[in-house]
């Protein structure tokens, strides 16, 4: 196929809401265009190879966050939770997080939650096939929408602990919006024994955080910003950070997601290559009574 002829088989797919403004790229987009996928158009191509540009070794962190993504749900799983509310769930992948949790007990819900139209459009092919995972359009910020939401009170039973996951989210919302503020709201719907997922862009030279966020917002993307490693703990406030090892030795705190509970791999506080000046600081926190 041409170019011209697949972005027109791209504009005229029947999957997409008839309103779908495929001129800017948008983050679910861009970060599929990241990680290899196909579920993007040329705009988010270009936004993907400019934030590569700007921080060499961005496509490199998505995969080490997938990557996390996919041991935080393995350990929570272990720890007995079956239903897990992942926000800003981004297009699915390899390794999507039902897939990881049905792993461990092939009933274990999951409601997908993302602001992008378009992760439910792709996400229906999931909701035919799987009657234990379902997608939620809506902004994370509308925490009662989110939670009495009809899907989300179909799959979730509040009265037993939750998996509760923002994954490479917090950083898309803005300083005014209150990010970690949410974070304590949607703790106050669950009970003893919930668990949250956490990553978060961090860097702790100002100058990186800034190119970063400023190059983001250039491209037109709705999005908060990088923020320091003391920033990005404040979403664990009230909860006890699970050992990042997977002895469980290191000291509880967070670390470069790469790290997190990766086989023989030490847990570092950040990446220990001085040219990764950005990284996702990650980990995962209890609920205790
Ligand atoms: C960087 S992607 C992360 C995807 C996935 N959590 C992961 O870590 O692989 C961030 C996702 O959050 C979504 N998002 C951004 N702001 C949001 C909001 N206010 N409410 C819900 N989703 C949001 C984006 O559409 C995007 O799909």
């Amino acid at each position: 196929m041409t170019s011209d002829s697949a972005q027109e088989a791209e504009r005229t797919d029947s999957r997409y809401p008839p309103d779908l403004d495929m001129s800017t790229p948008t983050v679910a987009r861009t970060y599929d265009a990241l990680l290899g996928g196909k579920d993007n158009f040329q705009p988010d191509r270009d936004a993907a190879m400019a934030v590569e540009q700007t921080n060499p070794g961005t496509t490199q962190l998505a995969l080490e966050n997938r990557g996390f993504l996919s041991r935080g749900v393995r350990y929570v799983s272990e720890l007995g939770i079956r239903q897990f509310i992942d926000l800003g769930s981004g297009l699915p992948t390899v390794e999507n997080t039902h897939q990881v949790a049905q792993s461990v007990d092939p009933n274990a819900s999951v409601v997908y939650v993302d602001i992008d139209p378009i992760v439910l459009a792709h996400g229906r092919a999931i909701l035919a096939e799987n009657s234990t995972t379902t997608v939620v359009t809506a902004d994370l910020r509308d925490v009662e929408r989110v939670m009495s939401a009809e899907e989300t009170r179909g799959l979730v039973d509040f009265s037993r602990p939750v998996g509760l996951m923002l994954v490479s989210l917090l950083h898309c919302v803005p300083d005014k919006d209150d990010p970690f503020g949410l974070v304590r709201r949607y703790f106050e719907w669950l009970p003893a024994g919930s668990a949250l997922i956490y990553s978060h862009l961090c860097a702790s030279d100002e100058d990186a955080a800034r190119t970063f966020t400023e190059r983001v917002h250039e491209l037109g993307m709705e999005w908060g910003r990088v923020r320091s490693p003391d920033e990005c703990a404040r979403a664990l406030d009230g909860l006890e950070i699970v050992s990042p090892s997977t002895d469980g030795s290191a000291a509880r705190t967070l670390v470069d997601c790469d790290t997190w509970r990766n086989g023989d791999i030490e847990p570092q506080p950040r990446p220990t290559d001085p040219d990764k000046q950005i990284w996702e600081h990650a980990g995962v926190g209890v609920k205790r009574g």
